[in-house]
């Protein structure tokens, strides 16, 4: 059965049998899959006791489903094209037929080195092949792969691979960023110092920087991939297995290890991937996200490669050598779809249309959107200037947790809206609550955003705390998915996402819990408490703003506000360090002792008119005080 949706009435004919009867739905999309063995039952869930289990008793590999299944189809043709972050140095084609060479070396490098279905591999690298490729080798092996952002420290990296107590971490010598080198493997031997269960480190030589190389325990994957045979045969996996794990923020405590399994993440993937981009055989598709994060996971590897699309990766950063370089790289490769997020449409806007107009363009049909809602004046810019008015914006809605596109346009099919992700999937049924949990029927309301029934690629469980999954999306809405994003739905019945209701702040697309900000701030020596929140930024979506307590004798504010933006740096990394740090005398607290934040949210959003009922504050005084300090700076 095609699973393509073509037209608008397609598109509700589908979505109506997808939930009048989830199971044969989704039956016919996975018969589309090859699968070593048929699963028994399609869909078991129980949302009060989190239990989820898509294609129950399947057995499949997802890159047999890349490679074996598709290459007699489709092997010479170009599976990923690798754009170097320098323009001058010559780019990498792999054909489907060359990547599973090299895929399958490398799955016998981890297996000589002892890595077996169900062990946990981190991958700290740049935006290179050789991670899609190590990617992909874990998955054919059986092994969890698990991607830490190149971009997060030493004590991040290190609590990562505790938390999952990887065997091996695999890296590079050094990582390009622009103009800058980032010595990577320093930051791997830093984290290893706190490691106890790697016992391999493999190292790709990318920018030739100096490293140490361990006795024992680091390699060269340039010399351990010519040793080995370029046959081998897939891992048989059951569709519950575990594909990766992917650490996210959330409200309270560490990053979560989102658990993401095996056969249903393959097909939602895959039909979402087709769907939302409408996909032609012979398209070029580039997504500018890293693998870091499941953006890159999901469309830039899996999706794209299980419906064999040629899939454009980029080393590098939209900004170098100049504002140009997106648009230079559609040109170069007639990029048919391309997928972004807000915060680099909205950088780049900031560069004129100049750099826009010394290229085509020609090649687009389908533009993307994903991270964090798309203001309408970046939606209307890159809809006239980047699409030049005729192509679709696909302003994707999901999240780590959803592994795959929940909310969204059909490219061409689905009428669109400036900052709106319109309809839900085929498959999936959004719902709002409001906050007493009551769902919020019919058009024009807005709540919380809950999923009411499971979807083949959602979370199954936070690796090794699945108490902790369950109270994090399932116990506050029992019988329901909660995202933790609020949620309008206007007269028309489309969906506009209006951002986080918790504790989450979304900066330049990337999520941070503001727990996780606070710990670090604290580790500085002077401070005594601290309290961080999110602010309107004209160009990160969201800025951190940080309310400190801090003793201040004999220390200037400038050095101090240098030492914490440090401190955060080397906690987590550059991309969580504070854009204002405010010192306060007091913090405004609940009789019950908890911190007033969204009294904070106003001030820091220079929104002090109304603040409104501070009468249950313990020290309403302090109030005053913090926006008097504000005015003075
Ligand atoms: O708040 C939503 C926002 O990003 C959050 C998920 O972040 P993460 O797990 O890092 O995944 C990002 C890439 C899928 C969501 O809870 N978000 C994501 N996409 C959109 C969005 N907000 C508005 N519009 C979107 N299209």
């Amino acid at each position: 059965m095609s699973s393509k949706i073509e037209t608008l009435s397609g598109y509700f004919h589908d979505y109506q049998k997808s939930i009048v009867n989830p199971h044969r739905f989704w039956s016919r999309i996975a018969e589309n899959s090859h699968w070593r063995e048929k699963w028994t039952k399609v869909v078991e869930h129980d949302f009060k006791k989190l239990s989820i289990k898509w294609f129950i008793d399947g057995k499949l590999n997802i890159t047999e489903n890349i490679f074996e299944k598709n290459l007699f189809i489709f092997g010479d043709k170009p599976a990923i094209i690798w754009e170097a972050n320098d323009p001058n140095e010559k780019g990498v084609t792999l054909s489907y037929r060359e990547l599973f060479i090299e895929v399958c070396k490398f799955s016998n490098v981890l297996l000589k080195h002892g890595i077996k279905k169900g062990d946990r591999v981190i991958l700290y690298m740049p935006m290179i092949p050789e991670a899609a490729i190590a990617m992909l080798a874990c998955a054919r092996i059986g092994a969890v792969h698990s991607i830490v952002f190149a971009g997060f420290s030493a004590q991040s990296l290190a609590e990562r691979i505790n938390d999952c107590d990887a065997k091996m971490v695999l890296t590079s010598d050094g990582n390009y960023r622009g103009a800058k080198v980032i010595p990577v493997k320093d930051v791997v031997d830093e984290a290893l110092k706190q490691c106890s269960s790697v016992n391999k480190v493999i190292v790709v030589k990318r920018t030739k920087t100096e490293v140490t190389m361990k006795a024992h325990q680091d390699l060269w994957w340039h010399e351990e991939i010519s040793e080995v045979s370029d046959v081998n045969i897939a891992e048989t996996m059951d569709s519950e297995d575990l594909l990766f794990i992917l650490y996210t923020s959330g409200s309270t405590g560490k990053p979560k290890g989102v658990v993401h399994t095996t056969g249903g993440y393959m097909v939602y993937t895959k039909y979402t991937f087709e769907n939302v981009f409408q996909y032609s055989q012979g398209d070029v598709y580039w997504c500018t996200a890293d693998i870091g994060w499941i953006t890159g996971h999901s469309y830039i590897i899996y999706g794209p490669l299980l419906a064999g699309a040629t899939t454009l990766m980029f080393e590098g950063i939209p900004t170098y050598p100049d504002a140009g370089r997106f648009w230079e790289i559609v040109d170069k490769y007639k990029v048919n779809q391309f997928y972004t997020a807000p915060t680099a449409i909205r950088a780049l806007q900031t560069h004129g249309i100049e750099p826009v107009l010394k290229h085509s363009l020609a090649s687009l049909k389908v533009l993307g959107s994903v991270g964090e809602p798309i203001n309408e004046e970046a939606w209307h810019w890159y809809h006239d200037h980047i699409g030049k008015g005729r192509c679709p914006i696909v302003d994707t809605w999901w999240q780590t947790e959803t592994g795959g596109i929940m909310l969204s346009p059909i490219a061409g099919v689905t009428p669109t809206k400036p900052a709106y992700a319109t309809l839900p999937m085929p498959g999936i049924l959004p719902v709002i609550l409001d906050n007493d949990g009551v769902e919020l029927i019919g058009n024009s309301v807005e709540g919380n955003l809950c999923i009411q029934f499971p979807w083949p690629s959602m979370i199954r469980t936070i690796y090794g705390d699945h108490k902790r999954c369950f109270e994090t999306y399932f116990s506050q809405f029992p019988g329901y998915y909660f995202s933790g994003d609020g949620v309008k739905r206007d007269e028309d019945g489309y969906y506009r996402i209006l951002g986080r209701v918790d504790d989450v702040i979304n900066v330049s697309g990337h999520r941070l819990g503001t727990a996780e900000v606070e710990n670090a701030i604290n580790e500085h020596p002077l401070v005594v408490e601290s309290a961080v929140v999110g602010f309107a930024h004209d160009i990160k979506g969201q800025g951190i703003y940080a309310y400190v307590i801090c003793d201040m004798t004999n220390r200037s504010e400038a050095s101090l506000n240098l030492e914490i933006r440090e401190m955060v740096s080397n906690m987590i990394g550059p991309l969580a360090k504070p854009d204002i740090i405010q010192f306060v005398p007091d913090l405004p607290k609940t009789r019950s002792g908890k911190i007033m934040r969204r009294i904070l949210r106003k001030i820091a959003e220079n929104d002090t008119s109304n603040l409104g009922d501070t009468s249950t504050l313990l020290n309403p005084e302090v109030v005053d005080a913090i926006i008097k300090s504000v005015n003075k700076k």
